[in-house]
């Protein structure tokens, strides 16, 4: 999956209009641009003015040709220095603003692409890997401002620069400077040449450096599973073959750049060789030499000019190279830019959003209330395309009404729990709670309402009591404990050092999926919703909790509409209706005493599966 989306922005072409919107992010802090826009014109005006002190200094102080003389030169020394002084401070100023706007800048994205993240259904994360998230997240949005923050400041001073010493050039002697100016387009050209050529390894390597995170994150993640199947020495190659094409990869560029440079700095001696010998000629003229078509210039002039015309290609480097910057950081800009706008697949309309409001600022007043009423009307899903799972699916469940989903693994029973709690939106058709299609009301409307256990339980980062309190944050510290001791999830939450102050770590690495699934059920208690949904929610709890567990949600789903996807008989028999999933649709439906008279795929079912368990369970009686 990662490889796939690093191909597509392979292909795609550099992008000025990428590279506009990623520096308006500087414009948020309008003050410290505005503060490097002018420190920069005031150090490049320093650079500019430095060369007319020294051609001042020759032609009067050393005069070539006249007498030398001291008068003034306490004066310019004054200059100099207050000259020197004042564009150190200036340089001061804007390496600690940059600094300012670098930090404001990756907080900006970071904060703009976590909360776009959360936003992002689970469609999106079946197809992105964690490791790839956080390369973007973490060395992409890293590299991005930290280029934007300072090439802005070379740019800036860059441009200031050139067009002030271009100027102080013309003026000194047009014709001198048109000959100096003549190597830019050759050294353009050559900058442009070597400099796509050295993308392109950069480019590469980055690609093979973000596969090298994304394999070391899924290596340590994955490490259990690794040693399980004993793929180590797989890995390991596979892992080989990825360093060595980032090496290739790195040396080629490598070679690129250390041939680039030295070929610039050749043409810009060329351009100060032609001026040192044609300006010379206009030095021996003003000497008594004969006079050529330069002209006549002055010791000093031409000794500023000559400075000038050196120091002209300083700058002209500097923005080539932030070019070549932005160049190879083209496929971080994209990557970047790519999360920003990634739309999520579910996600509230406009009309919603005006009505229910958003999740960080929801209008409850607008809100009605629920009552539990959920039907699917024709409702075709798939996640890829080219395996359909469900085809004109229909099912209505009344308020109050427990249903219970049975049927092998891959049946669809998860999916159909997916599409109620609107973690997958129908492709076709449309499902309706209280008769009305989901997608007319918000998001959070629904999943404030709904509460549900999953298979593999999600826990947020924070404490314990954070879980628990996740859909009531009002909730008393009473009411928190009552719910863990209903699901006897308050011995395991006690038995930690900080008690409900536990962290569970990032996805809640450090609990079991049984705790985890405690977590859920007390969760789900606290919150009290309308619709319950249990997918395989005590799987990974041993048979005692189950039972507890199965006495409180008893008294918890009175009255309330449940869907309950349970591997074990107890947990469905007193269901309202039983409902046998295969191939993604409805293969039998009834309560448990009407479908074992069917004698049909329930009651093979009952008779396999759940007969050793109830029969356990009599004995155990
Ligand atoms: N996120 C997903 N992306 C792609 N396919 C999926 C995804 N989740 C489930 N499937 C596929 O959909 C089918 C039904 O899965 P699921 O609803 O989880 O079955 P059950 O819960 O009955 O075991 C299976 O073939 C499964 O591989
Ligand atoms: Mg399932």
């Amino acid at each position: 999956m990662t490889d796939d989306r690093e191909q597509d922005f392979q292909n795609q072409k550099v992008d000025p209009k990428l590279w506009k919107r990623l520096y308006g992010y500087t414009l948020r802090r309008k003050q410290l641009l505005i503060g490097n826009l002018i420190a920069m014109f005031l150090v490049a005006v320093c650079d500019v003015l430095y060369p007319i002190l020294t051609r001042y200094a020759i032609d009067n102080f050393v005069n070539p040709g006249g007498e030398p003389s001291t008068t003034g030169i306490w004066l310019f020394a004054a200059v100099y220095v207050v000259l020197v002084v004042f564009q150190s401070y200036m340089t001061m100023t804007f390496i600690k603003r940059s600094g300012d706007i670098e930090l404001n800048m990756s907080y900006d994205i970071r904060q703009e692409a976590f909360e776009h993240l959360q936003n992002l259904s689970f469609s999106f994360y079946d197809k992105t890997s964690v490791g790839y998230l956080m390369a973007r997240m973490v060395s992409d949005i890293t590299r991005i401002s930290e280029l934007i923050s300072w090439s802005m400041i070379d740019i800036l001073w860059s441009s200031f620069y050139i067009i002030f010493s271009v100027i102080a050039m013309f003026i000194f002697n047009w014709r001198l400077t048109l000959i100096v100016l003549i190597v830019i387009p050759p050294l353009a050209v050559i900058s442009f040449i070597l400099q796509k050529a050295i993308l392109k390894y950069q480019r590469a390597a980055r690609k093979q450096n973000s596969r090298i995170t994304s394999a070391f994150n899924e290596g340590i993640m994955g490490a259990m599973t690794t040693k399980t199947l004993v793929r180590e020495k797989a890995n390991s190659e596979e892992f080989e073959e990825i360093s060595t094409e980032f090496k290739k990869a790195s040396i080629k560029a490598q070679v690129l750049s250390a041939v680039f440079f030295p070929l610039i700095i050749s043409l810009s001696a060329i351009a100060t060789a032609l001026a040192l010998v044609l300006g010379g000629a206009g030095v021996s003229a003003t000497l008594g030499g004969t006079e050529t078509f330069i002209g006549v210039i002055t010791a000093g002039m031409l000794v500023s000019f000559i400075s000038y015309a050196s120091s002209l290609f300083d700058p002209i480097q500097n923005l080539a190279g932030i070019f070549a910057e932005l160049q190879s950081a083209q496929a971080s800009a994209e990557r970047v830019v790519g999360l920003l706008d990634t739309k999520s697949d579910i996600s509230d309309t406009k009309e919603v959003v005006e009505k229910y409001g958003t999740t960080m600022n929801p209008r409850k007043e607008n809100w009605e209330p629920l009552v539990g009423d959920i039907e699917f009307r024709h409702v075709d899903f798939y996640y890829n395309e080219s395996e359909p799972l469900l085809q004109d699916f229909n099912l209505h469940i009344h308020p109050g009404e427990t249903i219970a989903l049975v049927g092998e693994t891959g049946a669809g029973k998860s999916t159909i729990v997916n599409l109620i709690c609107r973690f997958y939106e129908p492709v076709k058709g449309s499902i309706l709670i209280d008769g009305k299609d989901y997608r007319e009301r918000s998001e959070l409307w629904l999943q404030s309402n709904l509460g549900y256990v999953l298979q593999q339980p999600h826990l947020f980062s924070g404490s314990i009591r954070d879980n628990i309190c996740f859909g009531r944050p009002d909730a008393t510290e009473e009411e928190i404990r009552h719910a863990a001791a209903m699901v006897h999830a308050d011995e395991f939450i006690e038995r930690q050092a900080k008690g409900y102050d536990t962290e569970v770590g990032e996805g809640g690495v450090r609990l079991s999926t049984g705790q985890k699934q405690l977590i859920s059920f007390a969760r789900v208690i606290l919150a009290n919703p309308q619709i319950f949904v249990l997918d395989e929610a005590t799987s990974s709890i041993d048979t005692e909790t189950e039972q507890i567990i199965q006495n409180a949600i008893t008294t918890v789903l009175e009255g309330r509409t449940s869907i309950v996807v349970a591997h074990r008989l107890s947990t469905i028999r007193n269901a309202d209706r039983i409902l046998v999933i295969r191939n993604g649709g409805i293969a039998e439906s009834g309560t448990h005493e009407e479908l074992l008279e069917q004698k049909g795929y329930y009651h093979d079912l009952y008779m396999h599966q759940f007969r050793e368990e109830s029969l356990a369970q009599a004995l155990e009686a």
